[in-house]
């Protein structure tokens, strides 16, 4: 039973901005599942504080800088069935909120020191800090986290410990870059500060500090595991990427259907399954009035739960909205984010009250009944590492319209006359990431719909699919495995 530290900077769902939060919260539990030992590392924001019980201090964590104090602590998180450590800094981490920007979403300016102290903490528990429990393999997800692997590595050559890296890539495009004049607050040895380490073009980046000293890479699914070793979807790490391309891994996420199942949610009007789905019309009715749509079960309606960033795609869907809309579908959609996509779709929803609703925010419950209510979710991105929207939208019968790349090419099949006949269909897949392609694959959505026996079988089919996290969990204990025995 290898002893891996899971460390991740959101967690559901306590914490949670995206797709990160989904898994490091449901990895935990499978992982334990599948024979590892599992616990978990978190910064000491607000959310985990105030849900920590059973608390007690672990050791306190000397600082790279002078001013302030930090300390780990271990306790209980409530759905969590191991131990959790927590970063306590809170002259870092307790800003309400979002965990990397203030209320007007900018980004905070100690943010290096803030993240650089979760590598430092976790390197501290490889070393042993807690004498009742020391990592074999430290897991860090994310550039939040990539500087565990850059601390251990150099806790490693001192001989302070012999723990292994696991570095998971979520999305290679946040790579958490910073001056070089920072560097002397990461707490790290000055040999450090180079290309072979986590120089990145006269900058600092987090997430070449993991991809450069991690033993593993891993990200989130096969086809991203390829495409970020091509310059189009690379960032500029392409490069260290092919030269790793051994260590790299591309391992699918699951879903948690102890969250995401339409037969026990209680956060929608209905509950349904794929043997017998006449509650989903109850949950699209419901949806209908909350949102203050026309309330008819003949228009299908589209649902959009996303980040309003450019990585989302989401200018298709506005050149292409007036083609959704003369057609006779309706459109819900809930995010926030970038000012101009906010405004555009705050402006299609005042032009057409009955037909578009918006909401703007984070809001968990509206999520779920947005996938319960939809026929379709539509996932256009223009890249996307895995996409969980998907996966629930299959889940919950509504039918994922995806940009054929990433996770979203792995987990939907398109509508094809093939794929229809041999009941293998799932969803809707476009390839030129154009509004021509994306308006095509609209048009076969609204075609099917015209066929509402083959809708109902390839909602039934897609509700079937399962996407549990036992088989990533094996993958990843496989790889902690093969690490530790090193
Ligand atoms: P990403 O991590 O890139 O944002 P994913 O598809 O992996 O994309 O995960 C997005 C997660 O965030 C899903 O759980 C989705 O339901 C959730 N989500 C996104 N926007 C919102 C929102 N405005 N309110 C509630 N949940 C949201
Ligand atoms: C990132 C990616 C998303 C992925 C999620 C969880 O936020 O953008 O595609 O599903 O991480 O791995």
């Amino acid at each position: 039973m290898t002893r891996v530290l899971q460390v991740s900077a959101e967690l559901y769902p306590l914490l949670k901005t995206g797709g990160l939060a989904d898994v490091a919260g449901a990895l935990p539990a499978a992982l334990a599942a599948a024979g590892a030992e599992p616990r978990l590392l978190v910064p000491g924001f607000p959310a985990i504080r105030d849900a920590l019980t059973q608390e007690c201090a672990v050791a306190p964590v000397a600082l790279p800088w002078s001013e302030g104090r930090a300390a780990l602590l271990r306790g209980r998180l409530p759905g969590f069935d191991m131990p959790v450590y927590v970063l306590d800094a809170p002259g870092l981490f307790d800003r309400p909120g979002n965990p990397y920007a203030d209320a007007g979403d900018i980004a905070y300016a100690d943010n290096h020191r803030r993240f650089a102290l979760l590598g430092l903490a976790a390197a501290r528990l490889a070393e042993g800090v807690d004498p009742a429990w020391r990592p074999e393999v430290v897991h860090a997800h994310d550039w939040h986290a990539g500087l565990a692997c850059a601390h251990i590595a150099a806790s490693r050559a001192r001989r302070r410990t012999e723990a292994r890296t696991v570095f998971t890539v979520h999305n290679l495009a946040y790579q958490g870059l910073f001056s070089a004049d920072h560097f002397c607050d990461l707490g790290l040895p000055a040999t450090h500060y180079a290309v072979e380490g986590l120089e990145f073009y006269g900058q600092v980046s987090f997430m070449k500090a993991g991809l450069h000293f991690a033993d593993a890479i891993t990200t989130v699914s096969p086809s991203y595991a390829s495409e970020i070793q091509a310059p189009d979807q690379g960032c500029g790490l392409d490069g260290l990427l092919r030269h790793r391309a051994s260590a790299l891994h591309g391992i699918l996420n699951g879903v948690d259907y102890g969250v995401w199942s339409p037969a026990h949610d209680d956060a929608i009007a209905a509950r349904y399954d794929a043997d017998d789905a006449s509650g989903k019309a109850r949950c699209k009715t419901a949806l209908q009035s909350e949102c203050g749509l026309a309330v008819n079960p003949d228009a299908p309606l589209f649902g959009i739960v996303s980040r309003l960033t450019e990585q989302k795609g989401l200018p298709l869907v506005l050149e292409a909205l007036t083609d959704l809309i003369e057609s006779g579908g309706q459109l819900v959609i809930l995010g926030s984010g970038d000012a101009r996509l906010e405004a555009a779709f705050a402006d299609a929803a005042a032009r057409h009250p009955s037909r578009i609703a918006r909401r703007i925010g984070m809001d968990e419950g509206l999520a779920h009944r947005i996938y319960a209510g939809s026929d379709v979710v539509l996932v256009p991105s223009r890249f996307e590492p895995c996409g969980l929207t998907q996966l629930y939208g299959l889940s919950y019968g509504a039918l994922p319209l995806v940009h054929r790349v990433g996770g979203l090419g792995d987990t939907v099949v398109d509508t094809t006359l093939e794929d229809l006949a041999a009941g293998t269909a799932t969803g809707f897949v476009f390839n030129a990431f154009t509004a021509d392609a994306y308006r095509r694959a609209l048009r076969r959505a609204f075609a099917l719909w015209g066929r509402q026996t083959c809708w109902a079988g390839v909602r039934t089919a897609a509700m079937r699919q399962r996407f549990g996290w036992d088989a990533a969990a094996r993958r990843y204990v496989e790889i902690y495995a093969g690490l530790s025995s090193h």
